[in-house]
């Protein structure tokens, strides 16, 4: 059986599928590793490394998929990528399946068994092939590393002799796994820490990282939705939410937001005329912006200035710590491609609820229901 790893072609994307401890956990477990030629390298591996750790180097693409069984990447691949996987082959990646419908329909058409890291269960068992959390820790952390270089002023308690600087105040909104790891950032850097959910059950997480956990007050669990996922919350939540949002974020000089409902655009939690409000600069950094952003000013990958205030729409902070976000993704690949092989062959168990809950893709049909959901209501409008 043969793995090949391709070369990512996302502008700014530095991280690779694989790197030379994965390619030797592979290999443990009975298969061979192609690898094309640099892809590494913007993780700082070198084919040389790779070559090292037992893989095959391959000049192109086109030569790492030669006879391969399993086709990995980073992000999803293009139309025109898809058009060049050999046909049955099993693909790997992240992929938003419900909003990439084009991507899915073309892996489907070449009867490709697609599997998107954004669909593995977030169960016990699949703990260590959840790349959704690896990379998302990274982007908490980065957000709060950005933000704070973003700052005019100091994160932390200052007494020096020309004076005494207090401690930044820093709100987190969404305290998931990339917002917990952000208020943990934030503590490590000195800062006033504030955060906000709209799930009730993460209060004692927040406040267990030292942070505040500012309330809204409700009679029900309204925003706890399956799987220890967000739901949508009711109008009138949301309008109580905004009044004490307002509140916090006028007086924070960091506002980190992470909220998201899965298969949702992203909530619009801080509108324009909350941005009005802030003090003239503080910072926004918006992890939400790949899928529209929390706060209606910010640009998907790039820095603005809005009235003052400097918003922060970078949508893929784990690029920008490659080394580790490649490490850890490449950790739950092997760990995901080993769980699905048996003796060095595929093993596809469609019961399994790893294997059949991140397939999306199989034998030429789009066997994941809100996918097909997605791509039935577009052909409809
Ligand atoms: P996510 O990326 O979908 O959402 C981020 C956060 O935004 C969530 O905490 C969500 O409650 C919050 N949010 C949504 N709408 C909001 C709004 N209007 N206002 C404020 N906050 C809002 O979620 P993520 O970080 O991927 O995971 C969420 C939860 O899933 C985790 O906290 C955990 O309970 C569970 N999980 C379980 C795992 C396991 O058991 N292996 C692994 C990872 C996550």
């Amino acid at each position: 059986m043969i793995i090949s790893i391709l070369k990512e072609l996302t502008e700014n994307e530095n991280r690779v599928a694989a790197t030379p401890q994965s390619v030797k956990d592979l290999i443990k477990n009975g298969v061979s590793v192609n690898i094309e030629s640099g892809a590494g390298d913007s993780s700082f591996i070198s084919d040389d490394d790779y070559k090292q750790s037992g893989a095959n180097i391959c000049s192109s693409s086109k030569e790492a998929m030669k006879d391969c069984d399993i086709i990995v990447k980073v992000n999803p691949p293009s139309k025109e990528e898809i058009d060049t996987f050999p046909e049955g082959k099993v693909f790997i990646s992240f992929i938003q399946t419900t909003k990439e419908l084009e991507i899915v329909n073309r892996l489907a058409k070449r009867k490709i068994a697609g599997f998107s890291m954004h669909l593995i269960p977030r169960t016990t068992l699949a703990q260590s092939m959840d790349a959704l959390s690896s990379q998302a820790n990274i982007a908490g952390y980065k957000a709060v590393l950005n933000g704070a270089s973003l700052l005019p002023v100091y994160m932390p308690l200052l007494m020096t002799a020309a004076g005494t600087i207090p401690p930044a105040k820093v709100l987190i909104i969404g305290a998931g796994v990339a917002g917990l790891q952000a208020i943990a950032t934030a503590k490590r850097l000195g800062a006033q820490v504030e955060a906000f959910d709209v799930r009730p059950e993460v209060k004692e997480q927040v406040e267990s990282l030292g942070a505040k956990f500012v309330e809204v007050e409700s009679d029900t669990n309204e925003g706890s939705g399956e799987g220890g996922y967000a739901k949508e919350t009711s109008d009138e939540y949301k309008a109580k939410q905004q009044e004490k949002m307002t509140e916090h974020i006028i007086k924070s000089d960091l506002v980190i937001t992470t909220a998201l409902i899965p298969g949702r655009p992203a909530p619009k939690l801080i509108s324009k005329s909350m941005v009005e409000k802030m003090k003239k600069g503080s910072v926004i950094v918006d992890l939400a912006s790949e899928n529209g952003g929390n706060c209606e000013a910010t640009e998907k990958d790039a820095i603005t200035n809005y009235n003052g205030v400097t918003i922060d729409g970078s949508s893929n902070l784990p690029s920008e710590m490659q080394l580790h976000a490649s490490q850890l993704y490449a950790k739950n690949i092997s760990t995901f491609i080993n769980y699905m092989t048996k003796d060095g062959k595929i093993n596809l168990d469609l019961d399994d609820e790893i294997i059949s809950g991140a397939m999306f893709t199989h034998q030429g049909k789009i066997n994941h229901k809100p996918t097909l959901e997605a791509i039935n209501s577009s052909k409809d409008n």
